[in-house]
């Protein structure tokens, strides 16, 4: 039977620079799309397919993360006090178990693929799944819990994917492919943000990832690669080169760079229409936006 994947680690020692000045204080992970962080749907995707133990690879100035998945226990009296049951089981679901997080630090960020490295000693020889909370994913069931059923049959490494437009390849990992079976697709290859024109398919990887341990041998003696960072698609293709498989996954669901500001903004619309306390409101307004654009046009 194939080892089942239980521990994820979750990159979030970027610099987040695109979010300046928001990140000089606040970290990403900690935005909040509609009224959770991030890093909760993260959290929320990867306890539904199974992970139980999370692994943060953090950086300096990132003390506000570690903060909220802390306890909150006078909050919790002060709403239990005023009967607010409803907040109280909100602020429930976000409390982890005692042991079930560890922080690691990336002194440097020298690159995602050096971030996820530093996890190496909390992952025996074992599978991990990797999840970057700047790419949210809507999906049911969750991208990873897709990619962990996938998985049971594949075995090897296996990366998120979806096509993108052909000018936005050079800012993905892009997938080289051998064939397609459904959702899964065999991969020959990766290149890390091909210079325009030198993508090799439109399918991009995307921040999930179920990583065989031997991409950690590979990462220890990674050189820099594409923007001069230490990559994690070079780590997993060079499992191809030594003759390990490594799958896509077309995942449904729909993907938001919330890495970027237009995704971001999207995301925030899109999950404010999905809440049945906001939907009339936000679309009043947004009908009302549109009209008056169209009016000034
Ligand atoms: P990004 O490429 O989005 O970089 O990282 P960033 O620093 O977060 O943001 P920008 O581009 O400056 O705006 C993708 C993921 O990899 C993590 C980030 O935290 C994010 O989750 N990462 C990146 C690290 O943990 N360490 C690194 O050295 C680089």
């Amino acid at each position: 039977m194939r080892t089942q994947v239980t521990k994820a680690i979750f990159p979030v020692a970027g610099l987040g620079t695109r979010f300046l000045p928001a990140t000089k204080s606040v970290p990403k992970e900690i935005m909040t799309l509609v009224d959770r962080p991030l890093i909760q749907y993260a959290i929320d995707e990867a306890r539904e397919a199974g992970i139980k133990e999370f692994i943060f690879v953090t950086s300096r100035g990132k003390s506000a993360l570690e903060n909220y998945f802390d306890h909150a226990p006078e909050l919790e009296r002060e709403l239990r006090k005023k009967g607010k049951d409803d907040l109280l089981h909100t602020l429930r679901q976000t409390n982890m178990d005692s042991g079930a997080i560890a922080y690691i630090r990336q002194h440097k960020a020298l690159g995602l693929g050096h971030a996820v490295w530093c996890a190496h000693r909390l992952i025996a020889n074992e599978p991990f799944a990797v999840i970057l909370p700047d790419d949210v994913i809507a999906g049911e069931p969750g991208c990873l819990r897709q990619m962990v059923d996938a998985y049971a049959d594949t075995g090897g490494s296996m990366v998120a994917t979806m096509e993108v437009a052909p000018d936005q390849a050079a800012s993905y990992g892009i997938l080289d492919v051998e064939d397609t079976i459904g959702p899964l697709v065999s991969v020959n290859g990766m290149v890390e943000k091909p210079s325009p024109g030198s993508a090799p398919s439109r399918l991009a990887v995307i921040g999930r990832y179920i990583l065989a341990p031997s991409v950690l041998r590979n990462l220890r003696n990674q050189k820099s690669g594409a923007s001069g960072e230490i990559q994690l698609t070079d780590a997993i293709a060079a499992e191809i080169h030594q003759g390990r498989n490594v799958f896509g996954y077309r995942f449904a669901g729909e993907r938001y760079d919330c890495g970027s500001k237009a995704g971001f903004l999207q995301a925030t619309v899109a999950f404010g229409l999905g809440r049945d306390d906001l939907r009339k409101e936000l679309t009043a307004y947004l009908n009302e936006v549109i009209a008056i654009r169209g009016v000034a046009q």
